[in-house]
């Protein structure tokens, strides 16, 4: 304990103030094995979090990531992979490509993170000459200044940050659970699909902002941060009609609810719609390394050479990871789907107001 208090208090007077809380966090990792953490007295903890979804092929990762990572590290780890070319990035981007839903030409770009991987995003959308973004209430996209605009769980995300540069029009998200018409969306989806809808296309966009200025509306297929909020099924699909009635690009933040987790590889499978652009990032690292990958429809391209670049994304080291962690994470989705209902169906009998979730993303409150 006294060890603990120590690292604690040590950290507290040299790292900045972020979500790390030694009041009701105080846990110092050591190590980690599958799904077990050891703090540095060697407890042992069940890591219902994956890390926060990093770790969805185990802690601290899975062995033939490693191996795959202990080759490429001797040989190539960085490669100004965005000034030069190299063969794990082209390996990596053309599977991202033919594992995501959109039977269109589709184009990659590679990041460090979440956060990065939204603000790709973003410039792509811009490059059409539009000018907002419509994002959900209650979803989280990152804290780099871009995707915090975009960002709307919690107020002290974006405490003292603002005023943004990017126009931002947030409207609810078809939260069955908890909206502001309370309907009971489980009862009747129709209806509160409607209401979003209608929410959009009349109050929107008859009052507010000219659909033609619109860029791009950006969603979590499933909102993490927001609560593991599963949308009526059909929501999607009448959102990809209102999008392609007025030439709006679809982008699906996947980085907290794809890879895997929710018994897909990518969380919108389960909608049946085709996104015109998808984020990626947390679990492709499998657990070892940081990446942010952007998947595109090819048309939305950066317009000229050097609009958008990085000095880390593509690295030899990272894709040849993400390379082993999509075959894996694809092997594993009949696991993900058969531990998921067992497991969902125990949450469920444990629900005081509400169980949700899809594969092994669940939730009880
Ligand atoms: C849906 C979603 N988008 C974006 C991000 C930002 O990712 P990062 O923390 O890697 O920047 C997160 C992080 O939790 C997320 O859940």
């Amino acid at each position: 304990m006294e060890k603990i208090r120590w690292v604690i208090e040590e950290s507290e007077k040299y790292l900045a103030n972020t979500t790390r809380d030694p009041e009701s966090q105080p846990l110092v990792i050591d190590r980690g094995e599958g799904v077990w953490v050891y703090d540095i007295e060697g407890n042992k903890y069940l890591d219902f979090t994956s890390g926060i979804g990093v770790n969805n092929l185990g802690w601290p990762s899975h062995p033939d990531v490693i191996k795959v990572a202990q080759i490429q590290m001797t040989r190539l780890a960085h490669a100004a992979a965005n000034d030069f070319y190299n063969i794990p990035q082209m390996e990596l981007a053309k599977r991202l490509v033919q594992l995501s839903p959109g039977n269109f030409s589709k184009k990659v770009f590679f990041s460090n993170s979440g956060t990065e991987s939204v603000e790709a995003s973003i410039k792509l959308v811009k490059g059409t000459g539009r000018k907002y973004l419509i994002a959900f209430l209650g979803s989280f996209h990152g804290r780099t200044l871009g995707s915090l605009a975009l960002t709307a769980s919690k107020p002290v995300q974006r405490y003292s940050a603002g005023p943004f540069s990017i126009g931002v029009f947030h409207v609810p998200y078809p939260n069955p659970f908890r909206n502001p018409w309370k309907i009971n969306g489980y009862e009747k989806p129709d209806e509160l699909i409607n209401a979003v809808i209608e929410y959009i296309d009349f109050w929107l966009f008859q009052h507010v902002v000219d659909p033609e200025e619109v860029a791009g509306i950006i969603f979590e297929p499933i909102q993490g941060e927001g609560g593991y909020v599963v949308p009526p099924h059909n929501f999607f699909a009448e959102l990809r009609k209102l999008a392609q009635k007025y030439n709006i690009p679809l982008i699906d933040d996947e980085v907290q609810m794809g890879l895997g987790r929710t018994g897909k590889m990518f969380a919108i499978e389960h909608f049946n719609i085709e996104p015109d652009i998808i984020t990626l990032a947390k679990a492709l690292g499998g657990g070892l390394v940081p990446v942010g990958a952007t998947i595109f429809r090819s048309d939305l391209d950066f317009k000229k050479k050097g609009i958008h670049s990085n000095t880390f994304g593509g690295n030899a080291l990272s894709m040849s990871i993400g390379l082993k962690v999509v075959e894996l994470i694809k092997e594993l989705m009949p696991h993900v789907n058969e531990i998921g209902k067992i497991f969902g169906e125990e949450l469920c009998q444990m629900k005081v107001d509400d169980c949700r979730g899809l594969g092994l993303s669940l939730i009880h409150i």
